[in-house]
């Protein structure tokens, strides 16, 4: 038997024969025994005391041996170890008895023989065993609940840090490259305005010149002139210097919608348009969707503005609006839609596509950090996290609808109201 201490099992033993007690206090003289000559008295001890182990008589008078084990086992929720003791040849009731949950059992002419303090001391060793593997197997579940939780705990820390070194990299880079453009842009600007002024001057002193001269202009510039085509370059020029001005606008319009994107100042929730911020994100992936011939259909609403983190709003559209520009094939078509509910409370964006959609088996996962079905080093996992946290921020939802081989609808809900806004 397996002791740990000093500790000497405690054995209650239910016999009501005064004859087989004083033998079992010979053969199991090195256990602390205590007897009890019935089933009922057996039942109100093991209520009320502390025993290591039941060495259990089957023929007991009034109730029976099976019948005592059940009651310890169901009535009183006691795990003992029991060993039954049953009158010779009755094997077949022991085998029954095993089932119910007895340890061993031995027959009572077994009773002078070591046979019986062998049988309590599996038992005990047996028992002891067990609930040695339980606690290991409920400490170990308990080591692997905690790891399960250290785990994600150092995973939502991981994408957090991921998260804000990716809002704060993109929007200094954004911001960066804006402000870089700015000073050419600037300089430009203003060469054009000069160089319109100039040019304008000298084909009015060259005007002036053939009015003057007229046919006494030398014939080596008159060459010159047709070589250079002079009247289609006088004529074209004003449309050459217009189409500059209208490419240097449109670059100015992209600057100050990278610097929008970026609003890397806004810490604050501000009322902001969300149309604006939609025009804003497709700004940025204008490029993408030229360059997959992906067809944009916009249907803003008239909707109220919202209180938002203007920068955390459009780096979610960008990130569902990126989603859908990957996921589509050449050539499909993505609309974006806003509206509102009739109280005005509430704004709805949509960004559908008519991709492949998400199948069921992906679909409780894709707001998990790090879940990708991308390749690596084209995906982090980390867009639709970042996107339901900003949305949760926000008191908002966002809602999923997909269906494999039709596409997908992304849906986020915003309230117009700050929580703490009277009605
Ligand atoms: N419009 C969509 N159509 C089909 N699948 C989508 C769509 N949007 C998201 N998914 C699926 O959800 C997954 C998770 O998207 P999420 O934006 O979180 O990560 P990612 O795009 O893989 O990587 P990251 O955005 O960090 O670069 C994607 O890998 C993709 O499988
Ligand atoms: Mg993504």
């Amino acid at each position: 038997m397996i002791e740990t201490d000093a500790h000497i099992p405690r054995i209650l033993i239910v016999e009501d024969s005064r004859y087989d007690q004083l033998i079992y206090q010979h053969t199991l003289r090195d256990f602390d025994l205590v007897f009890a000559d019935s089933g009922e008295t057996g039942l109100e001890r093991l209520a009320t005391e502390e025993f290591d182990l039941v060495v259990l008589d089957f023929q007991l008078p009034r109730m029976n041996g099976d019948q005592v084990l059940s009651r310890i086992r169901e009535e009183l929720g006691l795990d003992l170890p029991v060993v039954i003791v049953t009158g010779g040849g009755s094997e077949s009731v022991a085998v029954d008895l095993l089932k119910q949950g007895a340890y061993d059992y031995v027959t009572k002419d077994d009773l002078h023989t070591p046979r019986v303090a062998a049988a309590v001391r599996g038992a005990l060793d047996r028992h002891w065993l067990d609930r040695a593997r339980r606690k290991a197997e409920d400490e170990l579940r308990r080591r692997k609940d905690e790891l399960e939780t250290a785990l994600r705990q150092l995973q939502e820390a991981q994408a957090h840090l991921v998260q804000s070194e990716k809002m704060a990299s993109l929007g200094q880079l954004v911001a960066g490259v804006a402000h870089e453009i700015n000073n050419p842009l600037s300089y430009v600007s203003n060469n054009i305005a000069v160089l319109d002024r100039d040019v304008r001057q000298v084909a009015a002193i060259m005007a002036d010149y053939r009015a003057h001269c007229g046919a006494n202009i030398p014939d080596a510039i008159r060459e010159a002139e047709d070589r250079a085509d002079l009247p289609y370059v006088l004529n074209n020029l004003d449309r050459l210097l217009r189409s500059s001005r209208q490419g240097l606008e449109r670059v100015r319009e992209i600057v100050a919608g990278l610097r929008d994107f970026s609003r890397l100042d806004e810490a604050d929730r501000k009322l902001i348009d969300p149309n604006d911020s939609i025009r804003s994100a497709l700004e940025m992936v204008r490029y993408h969707i030229r360059q997959k011939g992906i067809h944009l259909v916009a249907d803003p609403g008239d909707v109220p503005p919202c209180w938002c983190f203007a920068g955390k709003l459009n780096q979610v559209l960008l990130n569902i609006l990126m989603n859908a520009i990957q996921a589509v094939p050449d050539g499909a078509t993505i609309t974006v839609a806003t509206g509102t509910n009739p109280e005005r409370t509430e704004v709805e964006i949509a960004i559908s596509d008519d991709g492949p959609g998400i199948p069921d088996s992906v679909r409780g996962k894709i707001f998990d950090p790090f879940f990708t079905t991308k390749p690596q080093g084209l995906g982090t996992g980390l867009g639709l996290w970042i996107t339901y946290n900003v949305v949760q921020e926000h008191q908002g939802r966002i809602d999923l609808e997909s269906e494999v081989g039709k596409g997908t609808t992304f849906r986020i809900t915003l309230p117009t109201r700050l929580p703490c806004d009277p009605a």
